[in-house]
């Protein structure tokens, strides 16, 4: 399956959210990165097809999604950024309301609301009501619901959100097991996410897609551009004034600052190995958002 976004743009009112995107995309994981506002959640709606392009379409093997319609959205796993959830059902209405949304027949659905409720780990939480799961729960629920339909191509809008360091690793594995003949995009602010299960980042600022490669090859060209700099802590303005500056260590009066830096810095600098977390660095200028 080959998956085109042909030179979409869509705006609100006046604001342009996606800018002119285009890319191909074949099974495999891909990770789509960038700051708050910068597109991602808008791309993913109008692949999800809960949103038109402005301008531009989405096509699948050739033939546009507009006309494809119920087709394309047969293929389609989504979890929306916020999924809103009955508080009032149990996991297991809620599967079962999905399965039905989808038209999936009812045998059939069962068994499969009982493999993926085991997969995410709530089969013992399947009688007790969403409202009063914990957020962690309602999002694995939520990647429960996105895989009923076994979809060719799976949308996951910030799955890692709220789930715990475990959790993360958990859901890493299992989109690394199920992602064979698929096409999964997941957007993350959290690098590691991906670090090791994605086939290709793209990296969207102010909705303009600007990178599109291998982790690896993003990582080799940071090779030589960061650096651990150890200087007074009274003096690290002056280097964040120069140089984009991320994780500070402060050690009594000294600090030692990973910063990304074309040519070594002054001072007591050591060239450090590049981590992917250095490239948000490096293409937005300031540090990533982490919620652990
Ligand atoms: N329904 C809407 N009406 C008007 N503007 C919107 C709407 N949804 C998004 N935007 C704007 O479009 C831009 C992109 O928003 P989007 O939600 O796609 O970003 P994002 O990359 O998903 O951000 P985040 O990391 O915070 O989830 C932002 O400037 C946002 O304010
Ligand atoms: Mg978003």
């Amino acid at each position: 399956m080959k998956l085109v976004i042909d030179h979409v743009s869509r705006s609100y009112k006046r604001h342009l959210a996606i800018d002119d995107v285009s890319c191909e995309l074949t099974p495999g994981i891909y990770g789509l990165i960038g700051p708050n506002g910068a597109g991602k959640t808008t791309l993913m709606r109008m692949l999800a097809d809960v949103l038109r392009p402005s301008s531009g379409q989405i096509t699948v093997n050739g033939t546009s999604t507009a006309v494809l319609g119920e087709r394309y959205r047969d293929l389609l796993g989504y979890l929306p950024q916020e999924v809103g959830f009955y508080s009032y059902f149990t996991g297991e209405r809620f599967m079962r309301y999905i399965a039905s949304l989808k038209g999936l027949p009812g045998r059939e659905s069962e068994a499969r609301i009982t493999a993926l409720l085991r997969l995410v780990q709530l089969e013992d939480q399947r009688h007790r009501k969403i409202g009063h799961y914990s957020g962690g729960m309602k999002r694995r629920l939520g990647i429960a619901q996105a895989l009923l339909n076994d979809p060719k191509l799976l949308i996951l809008d910030e799955p890692t959100a709220g789930l715990d360091p475990k959790e993360r690793i958990r859901l890493r594995n299992l989109l690394s097991d199920i992602s064979g003949e698929r096409i999964v995009i997941l957007s993350t602010h959290i690098i590691t996410d991906i670090e090791f299960i994605a086939k290709e980042v793209l990296i969207l600022k102010d909705g303009r897609l600007v990178r599109q490669d291998p982790p690896e090859q993003i990582l080799h060209e940071l090779e030589g551009k960061v650096w651990s700099v150890q200087i007074p802590a009274h003096r690290l303005h002056e280097l964040e004034k120069q140089y984009m500056v991320g994780n500070i260590q402060r050690r009594g009066d000294e600090a030692l600052a990973r910063i990304i830096a074309d040519r070594r810095p002054e001072g007591e600098a050591t060239a450090l190995e590049p981590r992917l977390e250095d490239i948000y660095l490096y293409y937005f200028g300031d540090q990533p958002e982490r919620d652990e």
